[in-house]
């Protein structure tokens, strides 16, 4: 049963009210906690991250004054229940100074109490990252760092307008080693503008080498996004077939050099590699409360914010809907298709029998010859080329999406009072969302 959660009254005072909402819809035990920092010190032209370049040192210290105080509103609110994790992302959070770190961290430390072993993570730029930067990180508990590597291609780095040099990312890993943050992680882009198959294996191979706990591997998507001359978006099939080719052979390049599959895009070394708590947010069942600019909060089942503009105080404005709970299933149930799915999990995960909810559906994809359902098992059942998944993805696209979407509109138009105080943009915002749930399940594609 779905509740209007945004009245004119209400929301005024938006942040609370999305606390609030939290306390009623999920376990008080079970949330993370994800802080956004919005800088860069260049903007790489295949980046999708919402980012924002620095133009003087001095926002920084703005915006991070504007954290603590986010923080100390949060934490009250909060009330000492202990968060699962805390992932810094961006942006660029290692363009922050050591001393902002600093000051961040032990504000969030002071204001929330942090689950026995939660996994916090810091994302990084080599760039920006120096031996400094990471001694501060070690100390104030960062146990989970993620290196933004790419490529080390100079080519593609010239071609993304990525400045970044190979010796500092070699410095950096060596750096973070001889410290031993428990897992360091590497993130790597397969179907880059100006990378051919030779170039990405290539650079996975010398990444290899340095031994990374966790190497994720990343499709390119968001192909609509790219900035400056993009090749790639006049030939989407030959695209596809190009990134398709660079993720099966490193598929199999990992699995020899003992690296083993989680999810998606992780491939762990050893047990201290671990993949994002928060990448797997979903899976668990778990909400997400962000901070900071552009943060997207996501309360299970069916909430979703996101601030457009921050300063720490009540009058931040945030776009927001009540998603479907159904949206919000289909959202997780198609990418899992492609490697399977039970049923059994599925009823654990969101206390919904899959097959009542999506039965319709699942009957058009297994007549169809898409999935198959074996022993209480879905899963899809085509070739795992480019043709087969163009083929996956439009069936699902037209089953789930259109009417998924209707159903989203229709759940926002009867609920939301629009209200001076917030700056919302409905047919954007939809729009967002249709981008989202689209390019995530062409970003997952099964290889
Ligand atoms: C916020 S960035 C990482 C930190 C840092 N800003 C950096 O560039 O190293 C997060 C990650 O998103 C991934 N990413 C960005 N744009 C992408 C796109 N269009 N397709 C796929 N992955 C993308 C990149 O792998 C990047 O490491
Ligand atoms: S890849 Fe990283 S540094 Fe480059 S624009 Fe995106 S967030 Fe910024």
């Amino acid at each position: 049963m779905l509740r209007p959660l945004a009245t004119k009254a209400e929301s005024r005072n938006l942040t609370p009210h999305i606390i609030r909402h939290l306390a009623k819809q999920t376990p008080w035990s079970r949330y993370h906690l994800y802080i956004h920092i919005p800088f860069c010190a260049a903007d790489c032209t295949y980046c999708h991250c919402a980012h924002t370049i620095l133009k003087s040192p001095a926002n920084m210290v703005v915006y991070i004054e504007s954290l603590c105080r986010q923080a100390d509103a949060y934490g009250a609110l909060f009330d000492g229940t202990e968060i699962q994790s805390l992932y810094l992302g961006g942006g660029t959070p290692s363009l922050l100074t050591a001393p902002l770190i600093e000051k961040l961290l032990r504000r969030i430390r002071s204001r929330f109490r942090f689950a026995p072993h939660a996994q916090v993570d810091f994302e990084a730029h080599p760039a920006s990252l120096n031996l400094h930067k990471l001694k501060t990180l070690k100390t104030l508990g960062v146990n989970r760092l993620t290196l933004g590597v790419q490529s080390l291609d100079p080519k593609v780095l010239k071609a993304i307008h990525r400045p970044q040099s190979i010796q500092k990312v070699y410095r950096n890993v060596q750096d973070a080693k001889r410290l031993d943050f428990g897992c360091l992680n590497i993130d790597l882009v397969a179907g880059l503008p100006g990378q051919t198959t030779q170039s990405f294996v290539s650079t996975l191979r010398r990444i290899i080498d340095l031994k990374p706990d966790v190497i994720h591997l990343i499709p390119l998507c968001d192909l609509a996004a790219i900035r400056g001359d993009n090749q790639i978006q006049k030939d989407i099939p030959a695209f596809l077939t190009r990134r398709h080719q660079m993720l099966k052979i490193a598929k199999d390049i990992l699995a020899d050099k003992g690296y083993a599959r989680h999810g998606f895009e992780a491939f762990q070394r050893s047990k201290a590699g671990q993949n994002s708590q928060q990448d797997d947010y979903f899976n668990r069942g778990c909400s997400i409360v962000g901070m900071g600019l552009y943060a997207q909060t996501m309360l299970l089942p069916d909430f979703y914010a996101r601030c457009t503009s921050f300063d720490g105080r009540p009058h931040d404005s945030y776009e927001f809907c009540l998603i479907d709970k159904t949206y919000a299933l289909a959202t997780y149930l198609i990418p899992q298709l492609l490697a399977g799915i039970n049923e059994a999990d599925f009823f654990r995960t969101f206390s919904a029998n899959m097959t009542k909810v999506f039965g319709k559906e699942l009957g058009f994809l297994a007549r169809q010859g898409i999935c198959s359902h074996k022993g209480g098992k879905w899963r899809f059942a085509g070739p795992k080329t480019p043709e087969g998944l163009f083929e996956f993805f439009s069936h699902t696209k037209i089953l789930f999406g259109a009417p998924l979407l209707r159903r989203l509109r229709h759940v926002y138009q009867g609920f939301y009072k629009p209200d001076r105080a917030y700056s919302f943009q409905k047919d954007a915002f939809l729009k967002k969302m249709d981008d989202v749930f689209f390019a995530n399940t062409l970003y997952d594609v099964g290889f």
